[in-house]
């Protein structure tokens, strides 16, 4: 473990929480839309304008007061300190003793970032020119396959960071797609690989193995296996011009059988659920070409600098991860929903859950204790009209609070304002319904004048009251860019650090997910009779089951 290079404050303690506390009892009852009766400037301050970027957090249950000690609460936690030590290179994941630099593989200057005394920019530099080479040659056509046909396929076989972030942007960018056809592999279950590789001409199918550490059980199953099938009608020759690899561990890339000129490295400053950015975006640069990957890192690159240089009240992560505070420790709210209004983020939310809740989900603080406050949240959503009519209801008017991001884009890609108007149309009023909501003066009025009997209207009138007072985020972006998305997906990467910052503990490391993969592999020793390990009840009864004819 690295020595501390974060502060280390404990939120509970610092006097600007005891005074949010205060503050919380005073206002937790005023309705959102008193907030806007009592500051007729309420919008001066709770909207932000960056770049392509409108942010509307006003339709939220917090006042001036609040807000300003919010902004105090991040000042007092250190967080002006954290931010720069984690762009300066410093150890800030204490626990695996390493720097988090994802952001240096965006980086918009050229002035140097050093771990341990070295400049790393020009080692990130060459990895992304291989890439970019490789891409050219392959979207070209100039790279061959074994019997001399360009490639029009390509499947990454990847996990976690390794799957969600290119799976996400390739889905994301679409619009921007040239002619090859990007499929992703990632679970261990063997249907999922032969479903995907349903309809695929080895000939011209570049298989892209994505893994950090080259250890991980689904990928590296789901490698032999479909290296299993490539080579049932391929000479063991034209490995080299089908299977390529992304990783940090090239000697076990070596041993797998790819020639390292094949291999794209990457580093272990960089997380896996932060490295879409690096070589790890390999899928993403085939799919949509070095032009607009460049896009992709210049928006999370200006992301970087608005969130390094901004102050807190104008910095949109830190004002979204402050707020996102406000109702996870002083209102109780357990979830965040987030609803992207384009089909194009359709995943989005479950990128979003790697990154905010293997990052956040922690309850030991950066002194080694346990918690005794709430920490990260839970992730959800889907996009925009679509979560509507599948979940709205609860959200309008269930027993729950769940303050949701509701992300828009201006203008359409393909030009067709008829649909984008609806769907901005959409966008909008859900918003304002969900604040607003509708008194029981109103849904008598409207029932009134279907010409409903007086005794119905009342028996009726209290199921179609919406209580409203709904907290929500506004992000109306101007068109869905590469820019823009790495901007925004930069954005919420700080979000979680800041949150991660302000809760006291390490987000940048993930030893929750050992223990079932420990567990994994001794349970796969039983269910193939190489061992019987010791077991409780249950379990032994379940490993019964399976073995049962
Ligand atoms: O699930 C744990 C995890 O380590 C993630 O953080 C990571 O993205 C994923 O596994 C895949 O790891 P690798 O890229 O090393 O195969």
């Amino acid at each position: 473990m690295s020595e501390k290079t974060l502060p280390n404050k404990v939120p509970t303690e610092l006097p600007a929480w005891k005074k949010l506390h205060v503050h919380y009892q005073q206002i937790a009852q005023t309705p959102l839309l008193s907030h806007f009766e009592n500051e007729p400037n309420r919008l001066a301050y709770s909207t932000l304008e960056w770049e392509d970027f409108y942010i509307d957090f006003s339709k939220n249950k917090i006042d001036r007061k609040g807000f300003d000690l919010l902004i105090e609460l991040a000042e007092q936690s250190g967080l002006n300190d954290a931010i720069a030590a984690q762009f300066s290179g410093a150890p800030i994941n204490a626990t695996e003793s390493r720097a988090v630099l994802h952001s240096a593989l965006r980086k918009i200057d050229d002035r140097p970032v050093s771990v341990d005394g070295n400049n790393i920019l020009p080692e990130l530099k060459a990895a992304q020119q291989k890439m970019f080479a490789f891409c050219e040659q392959v979207i070209s056509g100039a790279w061959k396959g074994y019997t001399g046909k360009p490639i029009t396929h390509i499947v990454n076989i990847g996990i976690g960071g390794s799957d969600l972030g290119p799976a996400m942007v390739v889905e994301a960018l679409a619009y921007y797609q040239n002619h090859l056809e990007v499929r992703f592999v990632s679970n261990v279950e063997g249907d999922h690989h032969l479903e995907v590789l349903k309809g695929l001409n080895p000939e011209t199918t570049l298989f892209v193995i994505v893994s950090k550490t080259f250890t991980t059980q689904e990928t590296l199953s789901n490698a032999v296996s479909i290296r299993k099938w490539f080579l049932k009608q391929v000479p063991e020759s034209g490995i080299a011009q089908h299977f390529v690899a992304v990783s940090t561990n090239i000697e076990k890339t070596k041993a797998f059988g790819i020639d390292p000129q094949n291999t794209f490295p990457m580093n272990d400053f960089v997380g896996g659920r932060f490295s879409l950015w690096s070589t790890v975006g390999l899928s993403i640069c085939l799919a949509v070409g070095p032009e607009s990957f460049e896009a992709l890192l210049r928006g999370a690159g200006k992301m970087d600098l608005h969130f390094q240089k901004t102050p807190f009240e104008k910095n949109i992560p830190v004002v979204l991860g402050l707020i996102s505070i406000w109702y996870n420790n002083f209102f109780g709210a357990e979830s965040e929903a987030i609803i992207p209004y384009t089909q194009y983020l359709r995943s989005l939310p479950a990128y979003l859950q790697q990154g905010i809740m293997e990052s956040n989900g922690k309850s030991v603080d950066r002194n080694g204790k346990r918690v005794n406050y709430q920490t990260g949240t839970l992730i959800w959503g889907a996009s925009g009209t679509n979560a509507q009519h599948a979940f709205f209801q609860l959200i309008h008017q269930g027993t729950k609070l769940i303050p949701t991001d509701f992300i828009g884009f201006k203008k359409s890609l393909h030009g067709n304002s008829e649909h984008q108007n609806k769907l901005l149309a959409n966008f909008i009023a859900q918003t304002e319904a969900l604040m607003s909501g509708k008194t029981k003066k109103q849904v008598l009025e409207e029932l009134a004048a279907t010409g409903m009997d007086q005794a119905d209207q009342l028996a009726l009138a209290p199921f179609k009251v919406f209580e409203g007072d709904k907290p929500t985020n506004t992000l109306l972006i101007e068109q869905l860019t590469p820019e823009n998305l790495g901007a925004l997906i930069a954005m919420y990467e700080h979000k979680i650090f800041v949150q991660g910052v302000l809760w006291n503990i390490y987000s940048y490391d993930q030893w929750g997910v050992e223990l079932g993969k420990q567990l994994a592999n001794k349970v796969l020793e039983d269910i193939e009779g190489h061992a019987s390990h010791p077991h409780d009840s249950s379990t032994r009864k379940l490993l019964q089951k399976l073995n049962s004819q």
